[in-house]
């Protein structure tokens, strides 16, 4: 579990550049959810997560991780977070090496470390045969899925991704969500995801928070949130073309997906 309570956040205190990102923050996260945050760009998502990941130190408020504070120590192995554009660092001679830097690090046996390589590549869904090749003679959207493997090899019980598609071909961004959805939500992982995308957040997380200007102003269901035009409208969100296109088709209902949208159009005619 992690509670967050009455976080405020300014960056350059004191400076003609000072900037409050987090306005008293508070929220829970409980095991196994996977929760999104939303905001138009700046409005404070990636302070919040790294003062959650424990990266930036805690001027106001409180972050607690298990019940252990966000500073202590015996927290790093239980949060491990994937920045945007993760794939910059990346920087072994291959992509086998840079997936195991973590567990290393953690003194763990080879035969343990190297299970734990093919397991985050199944679920990135990167092919083993890549292995043993540079980091840099992959594409974009595997490097991107080599950097994840290798968040994913510390097997951190609370998983943070700033943006993890942010950039990315549409069918690589497709599969890449899914895979990290599928299977690394079956392993009961709980999920924090950094996202502006509403389509994505519609089809995979249980709960959303919109931030807008370092303000929480919404907690709650994806499907709630796409019926409150005034919070969307406050953060510069749209909901998903699909809830839209329904919308205009006279449905009453929320929609959030193809598939959804499919039922509801069949069982009208
Ligand atoms: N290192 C920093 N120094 C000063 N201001 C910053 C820094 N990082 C972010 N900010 C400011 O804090 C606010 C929130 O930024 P950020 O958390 O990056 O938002 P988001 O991830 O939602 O785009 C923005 O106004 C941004 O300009
Ligand atoms: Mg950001």
């Amino acid at each position: 579990m992690i509670n967050v309570r009455d976080v405020t956040y300014t960056y350059m205190t004191g400076t003609p550049f000072e900037k409050t990102a987090l306005k008293n923050i508070s929220f829970d996260v409980s095991e196994g959810e996977i929760l999104a945050i939303a905001g138009h760009t700046g409005s404070g998502k990636s302070t919040l997560i790294q003062i959650v990941a424990g990266l930036i130190d805690l001027t106001s408020g409180s972050v607690e991780i298990d019940g252990l504070p966000v500073a202590d120590k015996k927290i790093r192995r239980l949060v491990g977070i994937v920045f945007q554009y993760p794939e910059h660092q990346l920087f072994e001679e291959t992509v086998e090496r840079d997936i195991a830097f973590a567990p290393k690090n953690f003194g763990l046996s080879d035969d343990e470390i190297s299970a734990r390589v093919n397991e985050a590549m199944r679920q990135v869904g990167l092919d083993a045969s890549l292995k043993n090749v540079s980091p840099f003679e992959l594409s974009g959207g595997q490097r991107r899925r080599a950097a994840i493997a290798g968040i994913l090899a510390m097997k951190p019980k609370y998983l943070i991704l700033d943006e993890p598609t942010a950039g990315l071909d549409p069918k690589a961004k497709e599969n890449l969500l899914r895979e990290i959805f599928g299977d690394v939500k079956k392993s009961g992982v709980t999920i924090i995801l950094v996202s502006h995308n509403m389509d994505d957040i519609a089809r995979f997380a249980d709960r959303v928070i919109v931030l807008a200007q370092g303000e929480k102003i919404f907690d709650g269901r994806p499907r709630e949130l796409f019926a409150r035009e005034e919070i969307l409208q406050r953060a510069g969100l749209e909901p998903p073309p699909i809830t839209q296109l329904m919308r205009r088709l006279g449905v009453d209902e929320i929609v959030l997906s193809l598939d959804e949208a499919e039922r509801i159009l069949l069982k009208k005619n």
